[in-house]
Order: structure tokens, then C-alpha cells, then sequence
């Protein structure tokens, strides 16, 4: 039996999981480096949850420097099964505008030059995964249903669109996105999703949107103080979501 009720990854906005008690540092060695930094494992709504800052406490790790590879596999190690992603999105799609929540259930890959396998090591087993979907049903379920317990609108749904970064995108990246069938975009959701799935956990994201994606608002330009303020806004949700999931 796991001793991890469910590990939270955090992005942008969520480098100390709010709420947590009696909480333990744990430095964990991986085979894969050094992840983000230690696994914060506490008690939370009566269970056990392990946490991660994805960028560092400090974000100090742009998306495309995150060792996914070392996070999942500290969380993994550590005994969690079941893992939610927490994301900073651009909204695309009009209802997908700053400060909504939205549990997106596919994905478009985009990023290049990660490390996006275990099996990208020298004598490692080669797995070929199934990807049809690309988040775990039996948890984005429960997390749908928490929120909506919670009084928390949420939207079911979404294409993921996970972009290279650091830096935003153009209109016409965006536009072209648009037409591949992306409601959001992000930094940060590959290879994390894939990684999981090849360690057969559990794994559903939590997109925060934050703004609106290149071309998709009125602004000419994206204010970094805006993302901010408005994941600050998105982010607060999180504990009670989660809260309502565990109890
Ligand atoms: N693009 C990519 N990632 C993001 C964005 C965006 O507009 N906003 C927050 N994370």
C-alpha cells in the first residue's frame, strides 16, 4: 500500500502547497539527476500528500530545464501512485479566459530536445506506451467531481497544447495551434504526462488559465504582472479542489 495519499506538482504561482502539516524534506536521488528540489510530504485534509515545485521554490528552472524525468521518478520512488499536475496554461478557446480552471483531457506535443523517455538510456527496456489518452480517467473523474463539491467551476475538457518556452508565443503559432485542435497552451505538460504514464501512475492536470494566448484577447501585448495576478487568483482554488477529492 502506498503511504502517499496523492503528490501535487506544482508550476508558476504554487511553490509551497498551502495547508500542509507536519511536513518532512525529503532530498530524493534518482538515477536521472537531481529533481526540482526536495519532496515535501505532509498530512493534508486527514491524507498524505507529497509535493513538488516544479520550477524550483525559488523558480529557477525555465520549463525546457525541468528534469520531469527526476520529479516523476522521486514521486514514484516515494510510493505515490497517483499524481496531479498543477499547469499555468494560455487560454485559447473563448471560454477559456484568465483565472478559469479546466482539467484538460488530450494533448498536442510541441516541445523538442527534452529528455521525454525512461527508456532513453543505454541498455534501458523499450516501451512503447498507449498515449490515446493521455491523462488518467479514473482520476480526472474525481477531480471533476471535487471541484464541482467544492463549488469550483471547472471545465471538463480541453486539448493541452505544450509549447518549448520560455518564451510566449506568436499570433501565428497560436493560430496555427488553433487549428490543430488546442484549446490551451503551456510549457510545461510535456514530457511530464508521458513520463508518468511510463511509470504507470495515475496522472491528471490542473491547468490554471492565465491569460489569454497570443491573438486570443484584446491585448496587443501580454503583461507578466497580469499572469501573475491572475494565477495568484486561479491558484488559491487549488487547496479546496484537492480538499474536496481527499476527504
Ligand atoms: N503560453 C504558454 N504558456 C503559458 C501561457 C501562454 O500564453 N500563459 C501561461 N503559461
Amino acid at each position: 500500500m502506498s503511504t502517499i495519499d496523492l503528490a501535487v506538482i506544482g508550476g508558476s504561482g504554487l511553490y509551497k502547497f498551502p495547508g500542509l502539516q507536519n511536513a518532512e524534506r525529503l532530498a530524493v536521488d534518482t538515477p536521472y539527476g537531481a529533481a526540482s528540489g526536495d519532496v515535501v510530504l505532509g498530512d493534508f485534509a486527514g491524507k498524505r500528500l507529497a509535493f513538488l515545485a516544479r520550477h524550483g521554490e525559488s523558480h529557477t528552472l525555465p520549463p525546457h530545464r525541468v528534469n520531469y524525468r527526476a520529479n516523476l521518478w522521486a514521486l514514484h520512488s516515494l510510493g505515490a501512485r497517483r499524481v496531479i499536475g498543477v499547469n499555468a496554461v494560455g487560454g485559447i478557446r473563448s471560454d477559456m479566459g484568465p483565472r478559469v480552471i479546466v482539467v484538460p483531457d488530450q494533448l498536442i506535443d510541441y516541445t523538442h530536445g527534452r529528455a521525454t523517455s525512461y527508456c532513453d538510456v543505454e541498455g534501458a527496456e523499450v516501451k512503447h506506451i498507449d498515449f490515446s489518452e493521455p491523462y488518467t480517467e479514473s482520476l480526472r473523474r474525481p477531480l471533476l467531481a471535487a471541484a464541482r463539491a467544492a463549488g469550483i467551476a471547472v471545465i471538463d475538457g480541453g486539448c493541452y497544447g505544450a509549447t518549448q518556452g520560455p518564451r510566449l508565443e506568436t499570433r501565428a503559432e497560436i493560430a496555427r495551434m488553433k487549428r490543430d485542435g488546442c484549446d490551451l497552451v503551456g510549457m510545461t505538460g510535456m514530457p511530464e504526462a508521458a513520463l508518468a504514464r511510463e511509470l504507470t501512475l495515475e496522472y491528471a492536470c490542473l491547468a490554471l488559465v492565465a491569460n489569454f494566448a497570443a491573438g486570443c484577447g484584446d491585448e496587443a501585448e501580454i503583461s507578466i504582472e497580469e499572469i501573475f495576478a491572475h494565477l495568484a487568483a486561479a491558484t488559491a482554488e487549488v487547496p479546496r479542489i484537492l480538499a474536496a477529492m481527499l476527504k
